[in-house]
């Protein structure tokens, strides 16, 4: 058995065009803007001349990349998803020059290089518990000496009164956002039945046992973002 509770097929992503997956993202994900311009900071501080290696999983249409391109042009991107509708998307913001698009899980693909930066946001919280423990050994295994794995995600809390105080702000976005009663359907269906969110305080302790020193970086409602370094 894999450890992702949904297969790509499952999660509608290849019926999405790029335009309105940039949307409904931005719009379901609360703080996803906000995450962004911190992710942004944090990579401001590298040096812009050199040629980072840099790894997305989960990359969807490349929100993410294509703000780490702006500021490290000369980096090198391999872009990981399942969807092949979403690494078209990809492509259209980050064209062909020093990138490359693996199509395929990211819990089985074999990954053979190092990097100075992975980065998933959004991506990681269909894997079950094994699974993200697996993933984050993983990710640690191919992180260079003193990289860094930027980690943005829905997660949820291990009090359950923290737990549902989250899922009610984060569900009152959803109705806030969606422009009509389709759309928050498949955002609450996606929500409810399709993620499988870890308590932020569980991961943080799986990201510590694997070797990562972790840095919480932001944490509202149920979306976080940490910075690990290795
Ligand atoms: C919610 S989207 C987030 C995309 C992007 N990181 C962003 O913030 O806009 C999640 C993406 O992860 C991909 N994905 C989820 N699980 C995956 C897996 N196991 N292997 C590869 N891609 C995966 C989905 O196809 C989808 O494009």
């Amino acid at each position: 058995m894999g450890t992702t509770n949904v297969k790509s097929t499952q999660l509608n992503y290849d019926k999405y065009t790029a335009n309105k997956y940039d949307r409904d993202i931005v719009n379901s994900i609360p703080f996803h803007r906000e995450i962004h311009s911190l992710i942004a900071s944090r990579v401001k501080k590298y040096d812009h001349n050199k040629a980072y290696d840099v790894l997305d999983l989960g990359v969807g249409t490349a929100i993410t990349s294509r703000i780490i391109k702006d500021i490290l042009p000369k980096a090198e991107f391999d872009l990981v998803d399942f969807s092949k509708r979403m690494l078209t998307g990809a492509q259209k913001k980050m064209g062909k020059n020093k990138i490359k698009y693996i199509f395929g899980d990211y819990a089985k693909i074999k990954f053979n290089k190092k990097y100075d930066i992975v980065v998933s946001v959004i991506g990681v919280h269909h894997q079950n518990e094994i699974g993200k423990r697996k993933l984050f050994q993983k990710i640690y295994g191919m992180l260079k000496p003193g990289g860094i794995f930027i980690f943005g995600d829905l997660v949820t809390y291990r009090d359950k009164h923290r737990a549902a105080l989250n899922n009610a702000k984060h569900f009152k976005h959803l109705v806030d956002k969606a422009t009509d009663e389709k759309t928050l359907a498949e955002w609450a269906y996606h929500h409810i039945f399709l993620n499988d969110l870890s308590p932020i305080e569980d991961q943080i302790i799986w990201l510590k046992r694997v070797g990562f020193k972790v840095e919480k970086k932001f944490l509202q409602f149920n979306t976080a973002l940490l910075i690990c370094k290795k």
